[in-house]
């Protein structure tokens, strides 16, 4: 579990913070000034730190600098907090070696986004036990897809070639060196997009593996679970990492990531159909109750219905910004309702796969 420390001198926001963060699956602890800001930082040894710029005695910038003079905390994010928008403050801040700030007041989801996007930066070190070339592969997609996020923001195309190599090394290994580190070092942990392709697209290829697919048909399922979402980039975070339900405009505006998604692998040059139709299919569901189109049954893509239970399944199996986790047979089972949304047919090859560890033998 991740730990998250947090220094304001204001009970009320402390308590509030507190219990966001607990309830996203954070270990948190709370500190009230400057002083046993620094004193916790130190004994709690946490993730990622959040410091209130004002408070009484020693200061939040003074707390800064001295939790940085300990070399176990030199690496560690740190997110000002501040009620200030003068810059002088917040470049202070940055110079004294913070890596992040954000303004009071804020929606939590931003501030959810951004511990999220700081601990996602920290991956190496959940990597750092796994087989050196699995470690590889891995950063190598990191930085393709980080490349893929920022460009899809900013509303360019993606480096095809480069994000399917990488891909292609991250399979490789995963055929040879096994999913269960790479899993365990995301499992519990709070979803973000990298992370959710990552294990989306790990399963689509043990999956497509499973059912005997053909190298490049197991390639292109994985490539196409690793961009399933990447329309996401174009949904404000305050929505993508609200805690809360959604309502219903803030959920009508989540679902346009198939269209943003289908918009930017437009955007892109030499996109695989099987890559556009998960990207395009993977919210439609069989009884013709989905997203975007409404299509039904056979009408939905192989791959887009094996995406719609994989990603069904990981949603359940890993922590995610509701904070909530099930039990590998839990999960198969809850995936079996509501009717006719699932393939029944595809589900139970899955099951079968899950139970099996993915081996047919
Ligand atoms: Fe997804
Ligand atoms: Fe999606």
């Amino acid at each position: 579990m991740k730990k998250i420390l947090v220094a304001d001198d204001s009970s009320v926001f402390c308590t509030l913070i507190h219990a966001q963060l607990t309830d996203v699956g954070y270990k948190v602890r709370t500190a009230m000034d400057g002083a046993s800001a620094v004193s916790n930082a130190i004994r709690f040894q946490p993730d990622l730190i959040l410091l209130d710029i004002e408070m009484p005695d020693v200061s939040g910038i003074e707390a800064l600098s001295k939790i940085r003079d300990y070399e176990s905390m030199k690496r560690t994010p740190i997110i000002m907090i501040s009620s200030h928008r003068e810059k002088d403050t917040v470049l202070r801040a940055i110079k004294k070696g913070a890596n992040d700030y954000i303004v009071k007041p804020f929606h939590v989801g931003v501030l959810l986004a951004k511990v999220s996007g700081w601990i996602n930066a920290t991956l190496d070190e959940q990597w750092k036990f796994l087989p050196s070339r699995q470690q590889s592969a891995l950063h190598l997609l990191k930085e393709a897809m980080d490349a893929a996020f920022d460009s899809a923001t900013k509303g360019g195309g993606l480096s095809y070639q480069r994000l399917k190599n990488a891909c292609q090394a991250v399979v490789k290994t995963i055929g040879e060196d096994g999913f269960g580190g790479v899993l365990r070092s995301v499992e519990d942990y709070n979803n973000t997009l990298l992370l959710h392709s990552l294990v989306v697209s790990a399963y689509m290829y043990l999956f497509s593996v499973f059912k005997n697919f053909n190298e490049e048909e197991c390639l292109l399922n994985a490539l196409g679970g690793l961009l399933h979402d990447i329309g996401s980039t174009k949904i404000p975070d305050e929505i993508l990492f609200k805690p809360a339900k959604l309502d219903s405009g803030e959920f009508d505006k989540v679902k346009m990531h198939v269209t943003y998604g289908m918009d930017i692998l437009k955007n892109t040059e030499a996109v695989d159909q099987t890559v556009k139709d998960i990207c395009w299919g993977h919210h439609e569901k069989m009884d013709g109750t989905g997203y975007p189109r409404g299509i039904k049954a056979e009408e939905i893509s192989v791959s887009s219905r094996m995406t719609a239970i994989i990603e069904a399944y990981a949603t359940l199996t890993i922590k995610d910004v509701c904070g909530n986790v099930h039990e590998k047979k839990d999960a198969l089972l809850r995936l079996r309702t509501p009717e006719g949304h699932l393939d029944l047919q595809i589900l139970k090859e899955f099951e079968d796969a899950v139970l099996r560890g993915f081996h047919r033998t």
